[in-house]
């Protein structure tokens, strides 16, 4: 093979696999994701509780949450979740690998350390994943994570959407899950 035809077939063969991204990379495109998808979910949650209050923003939550989310999946190419060990949503459920984790960054925070920013991953399938925590961080959060009164109209709606629901309870600081973001 001459070498332009050799060339000409690297270059086909790379559009067509496209280059695993490098780690920097990694970190680059979940911090953008990550940020993205907290600031879009933060953003309607807070429209939501202003213009029609608690109830109506849980409602808008469990149906538009998730499809936000893999509307940016889309968007990014990623795969991209919010889970916890405590979820709200079975959906959020966390996995093994996230699971491990996450009782890691609790025991630091039981131990007065600072979580960090974001870890990167290698997944027992091959793929790497963005990690990044997810904290109890603003007094609105508490409104439907923390103590909810079960018989209040709040609590009633939640238990009527998420019979199994594990995320209440919680106060400032707390470690309340992560954003996983694959590649
Ligand atoms: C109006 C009620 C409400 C408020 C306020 C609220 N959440 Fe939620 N949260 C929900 C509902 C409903 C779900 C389940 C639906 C979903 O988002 O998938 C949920 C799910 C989550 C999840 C996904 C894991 C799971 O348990 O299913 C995380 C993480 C989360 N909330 C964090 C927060 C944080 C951090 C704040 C404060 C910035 C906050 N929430 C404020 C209602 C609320």
């Amino acid at each position: 093979m001459n070498l332009r035809s050799s060339c000409s077939l690297l270059f086909i063969s790379s559009l067509l696999m496209a280059e695993p991204l490098t780690p920097e990379q990694m970190v680059q495109k979940g911090t953008e994701v990550s940020t993205a998808l907290v600031q879009k979910l933060g953003g309607e949650l807070k429209i939501q509780m202003l213009s029609g209050g608690p109830i109506a923003a849980l409602h808008f939550c469990s149906q538009n949450a998730l499809n936000l989310t893999d509307q940016l999946a889309k968007e990014s190419g990623t795969s991209i979740k919010r889970v916890s060990t405590k979820n709200r949503n079975p959906v959020n459920t966390a996995s093994s690998e996230e699971q491990a984790v996450l009782s890691q960054w609790q025991a630091m925070l039981n131990s007065g350390e600072t979580l960090p920013a974001y870890k990167l991953v290698k997944l027992s399938t091959g793929q790497s994943a963005y990690y990044k925590p997810i904290l109890i961080n603003n007094e609105t959060c508490l409104k439907c994570h923390g103590d909810v009164t079960e018989d209040s109209p709040l609590g009633k709606a939640l238990q009527e959407s998420y019979p199994d629901d594990k995320a209440t309870g919680y106060k400032m600081g707390d470690l309340r899950g992560m954003v996983s973001v694959s590649f």
